[in-house]
Formats: structure tokens, sequence, C-alpha cells
């Protein structure tokens, strides 16, 4: 972990004015803020880690959590849920075999719900890796879970 943190530090010539583009390149490069990273640049660019954690909880990009390579996020806003949302969640978690927030232990997959994503009259909505799916029903997410590499048996079209 210290050589590629190492090398992303030294892209910016060490400069401390760029700490969030370094934070940005930390965080796609592990797909998350892993505390040693931290500490690494904390003591490579002289800033206290109070301030590195400043940035990292102000910064929606950033997350002090490990993330999956896939981000599934859920709607489960008032029009989402009236339209069988929870019902897609039990789904998904089963596949996934992990709860709403959490991450698989393989770092493939991270799922969780949110409130309401604007796109309503679409509902239920299911963001994967920023792109939005509409309509989604069991198979539409088992589709989309068997794309991303899951074994799921597509019993029925619609
Ligand atoms: S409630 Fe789901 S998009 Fe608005």
């Amino acid at each position: 972990m210290e050589t590629k943190v190492k090398a992303i530090i030294q892209k910016y010539d060490a400069d401390k004015g760029f700490l969030v583009p370094i934070l940005q390149d930390v965080q796609r490069e592990f797909n998350y803020l892993p505390r040693e990273a931290l500490d690494f640049v904390s003591v490579h660019l002289d800033v206290p880690t109070s301030r590195l954690y400043e940035l990292a909880t102000f910064y929606r990009a950033f997350s002090l959590d490990p993330r999956g390579k896939h981000e599934l996020s859920l709607c489960l806003g008032t029009a989402c849920h009236v339209r069988g949302a929870p019902l897609i969640q039990d789904n998904i978690e089963r596949i996934l075999g992990i709860k709403a927030g959490e991450t698989s232990s393989d770092l493939e997959f991270t799922f969780e719900t949110v409130n309401c994503v604007g796109a309503c009259a679409l509902g239920p909505i299911l963001v994967v890796d920023g792109e939005y799916n509409g309509n989604i029903s069991i198979t539409k997410s088992n589709k989309i879970l068997k794309k991303l590499g899951k074994k799921v048996k597509i019993d029925e079209e619609d």
C-alpha cells in the first residue's frame, strides 16, 4: 500500500496544496481511504490526520470504509416503496449475502438504500455504479446482478 500512496504523493510533488486530489487518487486506487494510507499522507505531507479526516468526512465522494467494486443504491422513497422496492431489497440482500449498508467481504459489492433519487415516475429505481435503472422488478434486479457476475437463475421474462 505504501508504494502506491508514495507514487500518488510524488505525482503531486508532495505539495500539500493538492490534498483533495491526492485523497481522490487514494480513494480511486483503493475504493476507500484506508487508515494506513491517511497516516502515510499525514506523515509525508506534514498534515495533521485530523485535517485529513475532516476532508474525508466532508466530501461525499470519500469513504473511510471499504467499498465494493460495484455500488448499488436502491431507492426506498415513498413512490418506490409503494411499487415494491422492499421486495427488491430482500432479493438483492439474499443474492449478495449482505444487508443494506454493507459491503461484501470480497469487496465486489456495496449495497445501500437511499431516499428519493428524483425519478419517482420510473420507480422503483436501482442505481448501479451511477447508472439509473427504472421500473425495477425482481427479474430485472436478477438480470443486473447476473451481468455483474453473480450466479442468478432467471425464471421469467418481463
Ligand atoms: S421515491 Fe424513488 S425516485 Fe422518488
